[in-house]
């Protein structure tokens, strides 16, 4: 199947090396950025030589229903409060009878049941495992594992920056010096508000509610208590009583509403996240059918968020060659 990449930063770059170390049976036909040029090529792009330059010859990608493309892979710089312009190019996409496959949380929190109607008119799959947390397997855990009952709760670590953080806290390290580390790491951004506040990981709470639990929740309906300088010292104390602070995402079935939250929480050694240090992250889901399943991702990095992608790559096209 054909692909166009839109977005080849760290994510499309890891990605264009992963197609190419497999031999997945994809052909990338087109790659745009946005300050960085653009290539199309309906018989396909030479992704080698592409990786090994920096500009791309042309100045800009022509319109979604031009491109010669059977799906769009969307990984553009993540805009949370609008989405755009991700939201505009997978609307665009679908709209084209093209198949999507996104990383970026941005449209996901914001509009999944546009999106998500969209892509059933069409006729057409959209995919965006790596939203959540790189390759840990939740959305395609859910449809090959978990495809009947319900998911009653959902709770567990999806912010690597503040796992990191209150980690190395817990060992010694200043607040200050263990954000610095994860921003030189090149985890956290520059301006880490964004997964300190919590935003972030209310974005994820948002789409796991919306998607798992049949929510329609915002991001801002998630309750936020932001990562401070005290939540460093409380890892510590933590620590010294032989337990473990962690940031926590929970979201429930409270009556007909679901309620979400995000906050740093004392976990004890026989939780399961008491496991999952540093930039390690995991969910636990508590559901009627299957009783309680955990998964865990330890120290991922950009190959793990490729990986997700093209794991959605490889459905879609079983899917199509199955239709
Ligand atoms: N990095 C991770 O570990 C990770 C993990 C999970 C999810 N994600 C998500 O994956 C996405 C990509 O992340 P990244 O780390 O690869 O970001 P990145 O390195 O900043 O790359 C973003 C790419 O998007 C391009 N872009 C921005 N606006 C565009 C537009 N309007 N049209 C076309 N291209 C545009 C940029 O072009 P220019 O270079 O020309 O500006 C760049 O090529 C983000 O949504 C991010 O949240 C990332």
């Amino acid at each position: 199947m054909r692909l166009a990449l839109v977005g080849f930063g760290n994510v499309g770059r890891a990605l264009a090396r992963m197609l190419l170390g497999t031999r997945a049976p994809f052909t990338v036909t087109a790659i745009g950025t946005r300050s960085h040029g653009a290539v199309v090529a309906p018989g396909g792009i030479d992704v080698a030589t592409i990786l090994a330059g920096t500009d791309l010859p042309r100045r800009s990608l022509p319109a979604m229903r031009d491109l010669p493309a059977d799906i769009l892979v969307e990984i553009t710089t993540l805009e949370p409060r609008t989405g755009e312009p991700a939201l505009t190019h997978i609307r665009e996409a679908l709209g084209a009878g093209m198949h999507v496959v996104t990383a970026n949380k941005g449209p996901i929190a914001r509009a999944y049941r546009e999106l998500d109607a969209l892509a059933a008119a069409k006729g057409r799959l959209l995919r965006f495992e790596a939203t959540l947390a790189d390759c840990l397997p939740v959305f395609n855990l859910r449809r090959a594992s978990l495809p009947l009952g319900e998911i009653r709760r959902v709770n567990g670590i999806v912010s690597s920056t503040c796992n990191f953080i209150l980690s190395q806290c817990a060992r010694g390290a200043s607040y200050a010096d263990a954000l610095a580390e994860a921003q030189l790491l090149g985890i956290a951004e520059a301006d880490p508000r964004n997964d300190l506040e919590g935003h972030d990981a209310a974005a994820k709470a948002t789409i796991l509610a919306n998607v798992l639990m049949d929510a329609d929740i915002r991001p801002e309906d998630v309750l936020r208590e932001p990562l401070t300088v005290e939540s460093g010292e409380a890892a510590i104390a933590a620590a010294s009583a032989g337990a473990r602070l962690r940031p926590l995402i929970e979201i429930e079935r409270a009556d007909k509403s679901v309620r979400a939250s995000f906050a740093c929480k004392v976990v004890e050694p026989l939780d399961p996240m008491f496991a999952i240090d540093g930039f390690s992250m995991g969910l636990v889901f508590d559901t009627d059918l299957a009783g309680r399943v955990v998964v865990q991702l330890h120290d991922p990095h950009v190959d793990q968020v490729a990986y997700a992608i093209l794991t959605d790559l490889l459905e879609i096209r079983a899917s199509a060659s199955r239709a």
